[in-house]
């Protein structure tokens, strides 16, 4: 069977290396892909957009393709699953109705609201229907968020009011173009953040091992909001308890309310959750799709073969299945570039991938992102570059062994977070 993987990110390097390691699988076509998918055995990069759909239909009618997953949420929102259903080719994710509650906050807060699902209590405005005397009634901070998809951006938390007054006049103004007409403006939640991934069929739900990512640019939790500049697996946070609460309080009735109100979901989904002291969750976001940087360290346990549950998965028989996990812990550190979240400078050549890839043989793994191949040279082509993943028998000895391999790389501006896993090892050295 031929294996489309739809998107260039790490993401997409670690699902296509899970997909090539399946013994069904003949060969892994990546649109657009990176360079190191480029370089993965049974991987070939189509040139095909992500957001190109009628183009990746095309390529999956012409190349036979059995299995398609696709990685970011852009093309899930525009409706990339309708359009492969429409051709009778099996993708797994979620439909464009399903995939709201990634695309728009303002929905997802009244879905939440509306089937007893806990999240912070929130209110949506549009700039018509916004009254400024509103925020004088609530306590600090604020938290002010984008409705629609704005990379990651869209949401910023303000101390003071005229700090929220002027986020609010900001996004109502464009900043974030229509992804703003709607906002939502939300209580602060405190507590330790989780990633909580599953797999769901439309009815049945398949819980991923549990994992955690670092959100802010630099050490300590500081700097500003990124896409994610690492993340390891398993979570300590989520014990066995907590981890039962989560499914009965807010995955099963996600998955149920959203069978019934007709938009039943299929594909991965990503709670991001606050857990309180107490071990109360309460859901912060929804992603429709699998988390990027978390994706690299919880495929890197998978030992169950992934195009198996997808398929388990397209045909409503996740019921049936269930995912073997390696015992060891894995932590991936991501290599930025220079300026990240912002603009960064392209194109600088990256030294010490062999070696690292040497050192990492049954021990981890170097996924690639932002980078493009330019004849023997790996050259940066974006903001995440690499992620270097590591296991070990302890979320503190997969980091040692992750940052190992960072040691070995090396472009001029390269950057990265020193800290990775840090709440996860001073809660093994509490025991
Ligand atoms: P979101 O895109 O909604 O997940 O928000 C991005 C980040 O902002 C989250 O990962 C949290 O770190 C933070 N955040 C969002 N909503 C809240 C909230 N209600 N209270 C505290 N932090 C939040
Ligand atoms: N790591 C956060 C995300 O994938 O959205």
């Amino acid at each position: 069977m031929k294996v489309l993987i739809v998107g260039s990110g790490g993401r997409e390097h670690a699902l296509a290396w899970k997909c090539a390691a399946s013994e069904r699988v003949s060969e892994v076509l990546i649109a657009p892909g990176n360079a190191g998918t480029a370089r993965e055995p049974k991987c070939r990069n189509a040139a095909v957009d992500a957001g190109n759909i009628p183009a990746l239909v095309e390529l999956a009618r012409r190349e036979r393709v059995g299995l398609t997953l696709i990685g970011p949420e852009g093309p899930l929102v525009a409706g990339v699953v309708d359009a492969f259903q429409a051709a009778a080719l099996p993708c797994f994710g979620p439909t464009r109705q399903a995939a709201r509650l990634e695309g728009s906050k303002a929905y997802t807060k009244d879905f939440l609201e509306r089937h007893g699902i806990p999240t912070a209590r929130s209110r949506t405005f549009t700039r018509q229907d916004f009254d400024p005397t509103w925020l004088e009634h609530h306590s600090l901070p604020l938290v002010i968020k984008a409705s629609g998809l704005a990379a990651g951006k869209g949401v910023i938390i303000a101390e003071t009011r005229a700090a929220a007054r002027t986020a609010i006049d900001a996004m109502f103004a464009g900043q974030f173009g229509a992804a703003g007409e709607q906002i939502v403006i939300e209580e602060f939640l405190r507590g330790e953040e989780v990633s909580f991934i599953v797999m769901a069929d439309g009815r049945h739900v398949l819980p991923l091992a549990t994992s955690q990512d670092h959100k802010r640019r630099d050490d300590g939790d500081r700097g500003p909001n990124t896409g994610g500049m690492g993340a390891y697996s398993p979570a300590p946070r989520v014990t066995r308890q907590i981890h039962a609460r989560i499914m009965r309080e807010v995955i099963d009735p996600t998955i149920a309310g959203l069978a019934a109100d007709g938009t039943p979901y299929a594909g991965f989904l990503y709670a991001g959750l606050m857990i309180a002291e107490d071990g109360t969750p309460k859901v912060l976001e929804f992603n429709c799709r699998f988390g990027d940087p978390e994706t690299q360290p919880v495929l890197s346990r998978l030992r169950t073969d992934l195009t198996v549950l997808c398929e388990a998965a397209l045909c409503g028989r996740l019921d049936t299945v269930s995912a073997e996990w390696d015992p060891r812990a894995a932590l991936g550190v991501v290599l930025a570039a220079g300026g990240y979240p912002d603009a960064v400078r392209k194109g600088e050549r990256i030294e010490g991938l062999e070696r690292a890839a040497a050192l990492a043989a049954g021990r981890g793994k170097i996924f690639h992102a932002g980078t493009r191949l330019d004849g023997d040279a790996v050259l940066t082509d974006g903001g995440r570059v690499l992620c270097a993943v590591g296991l070990g028998e302890s979320v503190s000895a997969a980091q040692r062994t992750a940052y190992e391999l960072v040691e070995v790389i090396h472009w001029p501006d390269m950057r990265y977070r020193r800290d990775i896993g840090q709440r996860a090892i001073a809660r093994e050295r509490r025991g």
